[in-house]
């Protein structure tokens, strides 16, 4: 069933994102599924979405959690099939929830038949040109073209077999090995992800993801140029990098956006693109991919001029190029909100999770009541908000995952020498003979799976195990314990994503005086009123209805740490 054709459905939008493997197991074996999702239709419609995003469902080998995709138009076998998956975008749709798919355009899996391909065959080939092979530099070409490093180090280099066995070229990857990068200057590349757009459209998804968005092309004429750290966030706003956000990237964009309009409603789709603000919203014009995550708050410290500027310049910003803006508080690849909101100041993230929680103390009941204010500050801008499964929960970071059980490239990747690692508090082992050390445990914490019931073997994740193993105390965060329970984090999402469906109208917001510079309090249009206070003196609402409230209220005051919307009369 088509949802009705309003074109401009996205710009303020609840959507919340699926990660496909941690989700809803339907078939007992420890994976999340498609079937799952589906069955969790009346789940996600209670929570007043507009929309769902799927991360890579698939067919992968998971070297990097399904970023590494073998086959883009199909489902990994594991988690469904294109059947299942049509039933699953049916479903949604009968519940008025439309779906976006994740395109992760920058690399393939090396399993992919056409790296298959181009492992297969000569240097110079029609099938290496869709990759970026060059040869290496030393005698024998044993040493990589140049010192380019990858996000999951250390180089970005990897040399390949030839078929008779004997080293070959070396490709280019921006991430793991196992995910070799594309040459988007390669028609044949850009041809068949057009396809894969028009594939997954015409089965009725309405949106997409675009993954690395800022990468695709890259300037291979500086192949000389060093470039020993990778931070695309650090380039400068003049765009233009050797590796990242180049004029040229653009025009793939270009090209995708009159794909989109082919269709009623035009799909939409949003940028990944981890670059600075006034770079990131030219990717959100609308005739490239209409908007961008903005990833400003996901890191920004608890305090309220930084949120007020944060929120300030990117509505402006979204606004000079005809998108809105986004809000984003979690993600797959981010420690969740609470525990981060719930450490001291100073705690150094990553060092934490190495010592598995104990180099610092998590106050859980400050960093739950945080999260949850700041969750309600985000849902009443204008705007998109995205929301990660299990932020409606409440979920923590579980950060005491056995190594045995880690699966993020990020971890098994970032190793050092013993020699190196003085300035890295980390977990030693022995490779080879070599003594390392892992200097960042990764990202698995948030992709623990969800707890639905308060019992059951994987607290009915599933009828089997969870592929990452859930931590007792996440019985109490199921949706079990908190359905029902006026006060639950999840009631209080479900009110406010109701209250903002019924109350969101005009993109603008109005700041009010609150005379405490940790007070933030602004009015949207048909008087709806959000006033957060984050570190202040108790603060006295407007005379209205109270909507919703992160926390309790002290007589008609809002405390510290607690966010309140008001309807007052228009
Ligand atoms: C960004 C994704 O969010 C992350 O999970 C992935 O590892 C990289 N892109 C590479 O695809």
């Amino acid at each position: 069933m088509a949802l009705p054709a309003d074109k401009d459905w996205w710009r303020q939008a609840a959507i919340y994102q699926i990660y496909p493997r941690s989700f809803k197991d339907s078939n007992g074996d420890g994976l999340g599924d498609v079937n799952g999702i589906t069955s969790k239709a009346k789940y996600l419609k209670s929570l007043s979405l507009d929309a769902v995003w799927l991360s890579p469902f698939y067919p992968s080998p998971l070297a990097d959690g399904g970023y590494d995709v073998a086959d883009y138009r199909n489902v990994d076998p594991r988690l469904g099939t294109l059947e299942d998956f049509d039933a699953m975008v049916k479903a949604l749709h009968k519940e008025n929830i439309r779906v976006f798919v994740d395109i992760v355009p920058n690399h393939s899996s090396d399993q992919h038949a056409w790296f298959q391909e181009a492992l297969a065959s000569k240097p110079g080939s029609k099938a290496r040109e869709r990759y970026i092979f060059r040869d290496g530099k030393g005698k024998d070409g044993e040493l990589p073209p140049n010192d380019w490093v990858s996000h999951f180090a250390p180089s970005a280099w990897t040399r390949s077999t030839n078929p008779d066995g004997t080293p070959g070229q070396w490709y280019l990857h921006l991430f793991a090995p196992e995910q070799p990068d594309f040459n988007w200057d390669n028609r044949e590349v850009q041809l068949d992800f057009i396809k894969t757009l028009r594939f997954w459209s015409d089965r009725g998804v309405d949106g997409f993801r675009i993954d690395v968005a800022h990468a695709l092309k890259k300037d291979m004429s500086k192949l000389n140029k060093s470039y020993p750290k990778i931070d695309s966030f650090g380039i400068t706003l003049k765009g233009n990098d050797i590796l990242f956000d180049r004029d040229e990237v653009h025009e793939i964009y270009r090209e995708w956006r009159k794909v989109f309009n082919e269709y009623n409603p035009p799909r939409v789709a949003v940028a990944e693109a981890y670059i600075q603000a006034p770079r990131r919203v030219l990717y959100a014009r609308p005739d490239e991919l209409g908007q961008a995550f903005n990833f400003d708050l996901l890191g920004a410290p608890y305090d309220a001029r930084t949120y007020k500027r944060i929120v300030s310049e990117n509505i402006e910003l979204a606004k000079t190029e005809g998108s809105s803006s986004t809000w984003v508080l979690n993600n797959h690849d981010q420690v969740r909100q609470p525990t981060k909101l719930g450490l001291p100041k100073e705690t150094k993230l990553n060092e934490w999770l190495l010592s598995d929680g104990k180099d610092a103390v998590l106050d859980k009941k400050l960093g739950l009541a945080r999260a949850k204010a700041a969750a309600l500050f985000t849902m009443a801008l204008p705007g998109c908000v995205y929301i990660y499964q299990g932020e409606e929960l409440g979920l923590f970071e579980v950060e005491d995952l056995k190594h045995q059980d880690l699966q993020d490239p990020i971890w098994s990747r970032n190793i050092v020498t013993k020699r190196e690692s003085a300035f890295f508090k980390g977990y030693g082992k022995n490779v080879k003979g070599v003594a390392v050390v892992h200097v960042d445990k990764g990202r698995d914490g948030c992709r623990v799976p969800l707890p639905w019931t308060i019992t059951g073997k994987s607290f009915g994740f599933g009828s089997g195990g969870s592929h990452l193993p859930q931590p007792r105390w996440f019985k109490d965060f199921a949706v079990e314990a908190q359905s029902g329970q006026k006060d639950s984090t999840l009631e209080i999402y479900r009110q406010a994503l109701a209250s903002r469906k019924k109350y969101q109208s005009t993109e603008d917001l109005m700041w009010e005086k609150t005379g405490d510079p940790q007070v933030l309090h602004f009015k949207r249009a048909n008087g709806w009123h959000c006033i957060m206070n984050f570190d202040g003196d108790a603060y006295s609402l407007p005379k209205g209805e109270i909507l919703v409230s992160s926390g309790k209220l002290s007589g008609n005051k809002v405390p510290k740490n607690t966010c309140v919307w008001v309807k007052t009369i228009a």
